[in-house]
């Protein structure tokens, strides 16, 4: 799919993206942050609130049983998504930071002192601030696993730190939102499982572009977020084994997660619902098999292919550009880049090509202690997504020179 009629026939779903921006056609480079949404997902959401619209696993009534048979067959849409063994494996939880806060807790909570848990340099704050918050309230170890030159997760160092079998937990990006390195999870997982070590995997990024199996990957847990993916914010998921899952205790108490309750005790429902307390995000869940179904429905071999080559493109259009620094050289890229321009502070950048309506990301990108690896205070980030062009690639590189000639 390259800008060809299907390329056109794929924008077209996204009724965003004839919308302007300060006067000018949209560009939108930012979907690393929050992808736009087609009208499928709009749709899906908006039907449910229009026509059957009830809380669900409550009512004893159609319109509330009909809602619960939608939103558990989201659940199966999940799981043939991720190829899961068991649709029991998938539970629905905001976003990925809340995958990740759950998991700090109800696995993270069983560990002892002197265990460890293994992230990685290239990690967002969400897979950074629960260990740390878990090493505080636990006294577990956190080590970080450091990235080489070119922005690769350096794999000798990685086998190091687990090597004295201390770690218990390996929790790491899939896909980097700073530097688009793609990281190989089937070798960190078959490292991580050699020493003993369990896998999470941060796939917020890498599920938008990247056909997922968590079989053949062979981690043990998997997150990403529905906002990213063509679908509604307030909308995530964590897959687990199920028999891990099974071992671990709730995160949130609340309605709908329990078995007995009284005031001395309560009892757990069984996996996933022990994971999903309190009434959660129906519509958004609806929205959410909306997204999976239209990407499934483009072919995930041709959403990769499409991204592999506007990477390549602009790989070459970026390193071309007088004053302007791609960081890192990943061996796998996927569709993310960082620049630092000469002169040109990022948010003065990303200011001055919104007023051409070119639409980037500038700053740290939620990752501050990478940016201090990178040796920078923040970035300017374009990210790509189904939609993206070659042409709006040459856009943001003309607008960046337009901003330099202004700035510099
Ligand atoms: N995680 C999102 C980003 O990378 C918000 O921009």
């Amino acid at each position: 799919m390259s800008d060809t009629p299907m390329l056109n026939t794929v924008r077209a779903s996204f009724p965003i993206l004839s919308e302007t921006m300060n006067g000018r056609p949209l560009v939108f480079l930012d979907s690393a942050a929050s992808a736009q949404k087609p009208e499928c997902v709009i749709e899906a959401m908006s039907n449910a609130a229009r026509h059957c619209y009830a809380n669900i696993h409550r009512g004893l009534y159609e319109m509330s049983e009909k809602a619960t048979q939608a939103y558990e067959a989201v659940r199966d849409d999940v799981a043939r998504f991720l190829n899961a063994a068991d649709r029991r494996e998938i539970v629905f939880t905001k976003n990925s930071t809340e995958a990740f806060n759950l998991l700090a807790h109800s696995l993270g909570g069983q560990l002892k002192p002197g265990q460890a848990v293994l992230i990685s340099e290239l990690e967002h704050h969400a897979n950074i601030v629960p260990w740390l918050m878990l090493r505080d309230r636990v006294g577990i170890e956190l080590r970080v696993a450091p990235m080489n030159a070119q922005g690769d997760i350096d794999l000798a160092a990685y086998e190091a730190l687990l090597e004295d079998g201390k770690v218990a937990l390996v929790s790491i990006t899939h896909m980097s939102n700073v530097l688009g390195t793609i990281t190989p999870v089937r070798r960190l997982a078959e490292l991580a499982h050699q020493y003993g070590a369990k896998i999470i995997v941060d796939g917020s990024q890498s599920a938008v572009h990247r056909k997922i199996d968590v079989q053949a990957l062979d981690v043990d847990f998997f997150a990403f977020t529905g906002h990213k993916l063509y679908g509604p914010t307030g909308v995530g998921v964590l897959w687990g084994r199920l028999a891990l899952l099974e071992d671990m205790p709730p995160f949130l108490g609340g309605g709908d997660m329990i078995r007995t309750v009284s005031f001395k005790e309560a009892t757990w429902a069984d996996v996933p619902h022990r994971f999903e307390a309190g009434t959660p995000a129906i519509l958004e869940v609806l929205g959410l098999g909306a997204a999976i179904r239209f990407v499934e429905s483009l072919g995930r071999d041709k959403i990769e292919q499409h991204e592999q080559d506007l990477v390549a493109y602009a790989e070459k259009v970026f390193t071309s550009l007088d004053g302007v620094k791609v960081l890192g050289a990943p061996k796998e890229r996927g569709g993310v880049f960082s620049l630092v321009v000469d002169g040109a502070h990022p948010h003065d950048l990303a200011v001055l090509l919104d007023q051409q309506g070119i639409a980037i990301r500038a700053g740290q990108h939620c990752a501050e202690p990478l940016m201090s690896c990178l040796g920078v205070a923040s970035t300017a980030r374009a990210s790509f997504a189904v939609y993206t062009t070659h042409d709006e690639i040459d856009v943001l590189a003309k607008g960046i020179e337009r901003a330099r000639a202004l700035l510099v």
